[in-house]
């Protein structure tokens, strides 16, 4: 039986793990979910949000799922998230975003994929107070680092069926920094031919994304760009609630939506469980079960054709009505 670590998180976490979960297991695939937990919960158990055994069970079982961990604004620990992907080397951070049946969007042809270095820049966790009245970030980029994950598009991009890598910096400002990613963007784009390139900044690119979004194919930025430029393409499709991600490394994956713990909506059976499901889907895919992966996604495709909605959607279902429609349309 397939073994596969199950970070279920906090917030709605739980909510839309259980959700899945049962999903899954009513298609009739049978996994061992080797649930840890992580967050604020456990820091005073165990004294740290990651303790050391859930990296041990994503290096045990390769592949996990992960639901989303709050992170305290400005004080207390770092981020699991961002200690999880360092701690494992998943340096690319993959989230599709494409239009799906009966969601109705502004925009009806976006196909993105958005493509986010995920081991530094501004994220690296180098800052520091320099006097009561400053504070100060390094944004760090490195060759290594910029070559990998663009290098990363342009494979994902030939694999995919994709004819364009556009990478986005900020390289006229940070001419050093961003100027480096470009760089290496151009460096790594001269081994794939096939594949056009193109090169947008940022400010421009969010401009463009929510006038004429089904320009874009395959997207590569930097952390912080990337983080929220994903954010921007989730709302063309419907939301944060159908996000999908997943974080991947050359040993290890871990995949899960791009949302956050949503902890406005904690508790109220409202969350859309559809971002873990995808999520859960792709990590079908990775793992080779990809009879399951078409079987559950037409399961919830054929929900929303029935205009079978949770709130975030305009509906009226609950996470657990939601879950059964899907379930329903599994076993027809
Ligand atoms: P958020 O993504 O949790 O929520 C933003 C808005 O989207 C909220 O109104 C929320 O109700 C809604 N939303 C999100 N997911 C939804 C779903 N599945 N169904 C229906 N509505 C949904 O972002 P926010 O509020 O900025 O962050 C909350 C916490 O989550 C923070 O501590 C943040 O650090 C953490 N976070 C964790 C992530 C992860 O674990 N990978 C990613 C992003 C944020």
């Amino acid at each position: 039986m397939n073994q596969i670590t199950l970070i279920n998180g906090d917030g709605i976490g739980p909510e839309i793990s259980d959700a899945v979960v049962k999903i899954i297991e009513a298609s009739g695939l049978k996994i061992n979910w080797d649930v840890q937990s992580a967050g604020a919960d456990v820091v005073d158990t165990e004294g740290s949000p990651l303790p050391q055994r859930v990296i041990d069970s994503v290096k045990r079982n390769k592949v996990a799922l992960k639901a989303p961990v709050t992170t305290p604004i400005g004080k207390g620990f770092r981020s699991v998230n961002v200690q999880l992907r360092k701690s494992l080397d998943l340096y690319a951070n993959v989230r599709p975003c494409k239009n799906l049946p009966d969601i109705k969007t502004k925009f009806s042809h976006v196909d993105i994929v958005v493509v986010r270095e995920n081991t530094e820049d501004l994220y690296a966790g180098l800052e520091r107070k320099v006097d009561e009245n400053t504070a100060e970030s390094i944004k760090l980029i490195t060759r290594g680092a910029s070559e990998r994950i663009c290098r990363f598009a342009f494979e994902y991009a030939l694999k995919n069926n994709r004819h364009e890598v556009c990478v986005v910096t900020k390289a006229n400002i940070m001419k050093v920094s961003d100027g480096l990613f470009l760089d290496c963007f151009r460096n790594v784009s001269k081994d794939y031919h096939d594949i056009n390139t193109r090169e947008i900044l940022v400010d421009n690119l969010c401009m463009q994304l929510v006038q004429n979004p089904s320009q874009f194919d395959v997207l590569v930025l930097p952390n912080l760009y990337g983080d929220i430029v994903s954010d921007l393409c989730a709302g063309l499709i419907g939301g944060l609630g159908v996000a999908q991600g997943a974080n991947i490394g050359d040993e290890y994956a871990v995949f899960e939506p791009v949302h956050g713990s949503a902890p406005d909506i904690q508790g109220q059976n409202k969350a859309n469980p559809t971002a873990l499901l995808l999520s859960a889907i792709e990590m079908l895919k990775y793992i080779n079960k990809k009879d399951y992966a078409f079987k559950i996604k037409n399961a919830l495709y054929k929900t929303f054709e029935q205009s079978k909605f949770t709130v975030d959607l305009g509906g009226n279902l609950s996470t657990t009505e939601f879950t059964n429609a899907i379930i329903q349309n599994l076993n027809q």
